[in-house]
């Protein structure tokens, strides 16, 4: 559960990286797959993903950074409602656990560096004001696997 003023500076953080969804989608991507390289063993079915460079130009990249940012928007926006914010998050959690079986240490790995991407684009306020957020995001896709 998120506080007004919680809510407030949650959502204006995300506003700032989330005005570029697809460029700064694709930026948490690319650095997940180049810092994390046994994250791209889920997504075989994408082509281009040797290098940083090939991998900003993919359309397939593109697309799916511009896929989880726009969940993310979607959570964002039910904060002061915790059953919508878990009936999107849950389902997707479902997906991920279920037909996709990513391990589920790498959705902290992809929230840390959305949260480094906003200090560095951003400042510490900005991330500060987004971890509540990402815990609780990790926190249920880690309880759907339970
Ligand atoms: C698919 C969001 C973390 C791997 C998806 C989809 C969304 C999404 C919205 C599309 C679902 C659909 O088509 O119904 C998220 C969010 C995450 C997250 C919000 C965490 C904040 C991860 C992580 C991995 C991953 C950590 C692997 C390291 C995949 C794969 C697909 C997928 C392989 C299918 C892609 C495709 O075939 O096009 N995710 N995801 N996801 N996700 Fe995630």
């Amino acid at each position: 559960p998120f506080s007004e003023a919680e809510v407030q500076s949650a959502r204006g953080a995300w506003e700032k990286i989330y005005v570029d969804a697809e460029d700064n989608g694709t930026a948490v991507l690319v650095r997940m797959f180049t810092e994390h390289p046994d994250t791209k063993s889920y997504f075989t079915h994408f082509k281009g993903m040797d290098s940083a460079e090939e991998m900003k130009q993919s359309d397939q990249v593109r697309g799916h950074g511009k896929r989880v940012f726009t969940a993310i928007n979607d959570m964002v926006q039910h904060l002061d409602n915790t059953e919508a914010f878990l009936g999107i998050l849950n389902p997707l959690g479902q997906k991920h656990a279920t037909q996709i079986k990513v391990d589920p240490k790498n959705f902290r790995i992809i929230c840390d560096i959305i949260l480094q991407l906003m200090e560095e684009k951003f400042g510490g306020d900005c991330k500060a004001s987004f971890e509540k957020v990402t815990n609780e995001i990790c926190t249920h896709l880690n309880n759907v696997y339970k």
